[in-house]
């Protein structure tokens, strides 16, 4: 790992200890992470699979727990809500949403994570589901407000996706992405990921 990301992570990780050490559930989720995909690293796996040149959505990032709590906070769903992350990776803002009580949904491509997402929810004992499959082939699931990591999601791919969201949705969080019409931009918040920060655009749908 380059010495700006080592850097990086260290200081996500020295953050979140701060600040959640006092959290049984961040200490479990650390613990499930570590044993679970040790053996797996994402970003050498899509680059076998892909190639160098083709990664585009299959690109591996993860939302920092801290991150994924802002936006809860910012988000105020009612308790009971489902949020569904769609694309949802090691499964790190489900397992963290699912851990302040709420119901969550992880859609993601590699069954190898989900695999994994869901043996930690059960270690975790929270309400995550991880289901494996490609979002673009299937309805999505049902729920209150979806989280998307769209920002290594090319065009094309992003065009497809807006439509799906647009027939079922009504809160989307994206990152890196203002969906357009109908979607009501409200607030873009700037919030660490693992390669840096990012931009996460907050919708409701119109009407
Ligand atoms: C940047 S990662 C984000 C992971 C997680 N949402 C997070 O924020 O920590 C994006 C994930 O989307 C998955 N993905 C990309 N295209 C997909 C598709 N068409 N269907 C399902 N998952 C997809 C990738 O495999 C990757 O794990």
């Amino acid at each position: 790992m380059a010495i700006g990301a080592l850097t990086w992570n260290l200081s996500l990780y020295l953050s979140e200890l701060v600040r959640l050490r006092k959290q049984p559930w961040w200490w479990q989720l650390k613990r499930g992470l570590k044993r679970e995909f040790r053996d797996l690293d994402p970003n050498k796996m899509v680059y076998r699979m892909r190639g160098a040149y083709h990664v585009d959505s299959l690109a591996f990032g993860e939302t920092s727990p801290l991150s994924v709590l802002k936006i809860l906070e910012t988000l105020q769903l009612p308790p009971g809500s489902t949020l569904c992350d769609l694309g949802s990776g090691r499964g790190v803002p489900c397992l963290v949403a699912a851990a302040q009580g709420y119901k969550t949904i992880g859609l993601e491509y590699f069954a190898v994570y989900t695999e994994r997402s869901q043996r930690i929810a059960a270690e975790m004992n929270v309400d995550a589901t991880f289901i494996s499959g490609n979002f673009m082939n299937r309805p999505l699931p049902p729920a209150d407000a979806y989280l998307v990591s769209a920002t290594a999601f090319p065009e094309e791919l992003r065009a497809q996706l807006k439509q799906k969201l647009d027939e079922q949705a009504k809160i989307v969080v994206a990152q890196d992405w203002i969906l357009g019409p109908p979607w009501e931009h409200e607030r873009m918040q700037k919030l660490p990921v693992s390669w840096g920060t990012a931009q996460f655009c907050y919708h409701h749908r119109k009407g």
